[in-house]
């Protein structure tokens, strides 16, 4: 099947001039964690989007100051702040897409697995909240590890009985962005036109660029696609060292997060054009069943896992492909067996 690959509008956009029409009343977004580092942009980005009309708050710290804040831009969305296990519920009932960036970034020296031990629990937390209070929901998960906090998170759905992998994604958007701009860097491309797939997963060799299929249709040599590879997987780690202990990625996350929300709420309002790239329950690769790839986004979350693709690729992406599965696979059964394990 024909896929369309021109680059998507770019984020923001007020809305004028939009061919995009807001249903009615417009779309609920529940933000959990959104009083951190990627949660206050965030927020701020969603409060700017024509097509919210409710912004839910959720942190366990200083939400109320983030909420007043935010209430005073002259933008529809209205603004509600909740905080403790208590407000939960008030804070997910009726939201049409639940964002979870709450959990702890990494420090120079870490990698996103070594995040496990308190972010899964927290996802535990907030996922369940989730199943009980906003079943229908799109669930976009941003928290680290992500290869191993959406397994966790599918398999405490299907505990709960409300599991639609449709409606599941890991946030790799940054991966796109960052792909995005050092090709269109190194290759003096303009921005706004060029588009790179990544496939795979969201920790170091998990992240799979596919240079060949960037648009427009550009030509590598080998030493620039080892290059630029190992850059977009290593992008995360250039931020926390630059960040020296203060964290990781937040503003470009903030981004990233606010680009697939968008295109998941146009999706959601019948936009027949959506693509990004996600990290979801899939088939694509057979032994991996949670795996980045573009999809289709549409009224009910994810309509086709754009598997085509994974066709065609070079040697270089092929045997990189190969490589990232024990890891992959490793984080996917790591996730799974963590909720299989939880009262
Ligand atoms: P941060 O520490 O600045 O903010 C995290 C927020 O989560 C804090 O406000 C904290 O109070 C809140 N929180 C903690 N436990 C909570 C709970 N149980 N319920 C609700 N809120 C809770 O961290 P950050 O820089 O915003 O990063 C957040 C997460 O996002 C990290 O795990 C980081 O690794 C991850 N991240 C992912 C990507 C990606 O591409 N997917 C990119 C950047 C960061
Ligand atoms: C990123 O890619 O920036 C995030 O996953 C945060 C990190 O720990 O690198």
């Amino acid at each position: 099947q024909a896929v369309k690959l021109r680059s998507r509008r770019p984020w923001p956009r007020a809305g004028a001039g939009s061919r995009i029409v807001a249903r009615a009343g417009g779309y609920k977004v529940a933000i959990l964690g959104a009083a951190g580092g990627i949660g206050q942009p965030l927020s701020l980005l969603i409060k700017m989007s024509p097509l919210v009309s409710a912004l839910h708050l959720y942190d366990i710290a200083d939400v109320e100051g983030v909420t007043a804040d935010l209430g005073h831009c002259n933008t529809p969305a209205k603004v509600a702040g909740f905080t403790g296990q208590e407000e939960l519920a008030g804070c997910l009932a009726g939201a049409d897409v639940v964002v979870i960036p709450a959990g702890v970034p990494r420090k120079p020296g870490m990698t996103r697995d070594d995040l496990f031990g308190i972010n899964a629990g927290i996802v535990k937390e907030l996922v369940e909240a989730v199943a009980d209070h906003a079943p229908g929901a799109l669930i976009h998960i941003i928290s680290n590890p992500v290869n191993s906090t959406v397994p966790i998170a599918a398999e405490l759905l299907k505990q709960k009985g409300v599991y639609d992998p449709r409606k599941l994604f890991g946030v790799t958007t940054l991966d796109v962005v960052r792909a995005n701009t050092f090709v269109a860097e190194k290759k003096n491309l303009p921005l706004a036109d060029v588009d790179v797939p990544v496939v795979g997963g969201h920790a170091g060799a998990t992240i799979l660029p596919l240079l060949s299929k960037a648009r427009p249709k550009t030509s590598f040599t080998d030493e620039e696609v080892e290059e630029l590879t190992a850059r977009i997987q290593n992008a995360g780690t250039e931020v926390v060292e630059a960040k020296a202990g203060g964290g990781s990625a937040t503003l470009s996350m903030a981004y990233a997060a606010a680009r697939f929300i968008e295109a998941s709420l146009r999706g959601l309002d019948g936009d027949g054009d959506v693509y990004e790239c996600s990290y979801v329950p899939s088939q694509a690769v057979p032994e991996l069943p949670f795996f980045a790839s573009r999809v289709k986004l549409g009224r009910d979350g994810v309509e086709e896992v754009v598997a085509a693709e994974l066709r065609g690729l070079t040697d270089f992406e092929a045997r990189a492909l190969e490589a990232l599965k024990p890891q992959l696979k490793a984080s996917i059964d790591k996730g799974v067996a963590y909720a299989q394990q939880q009262p």
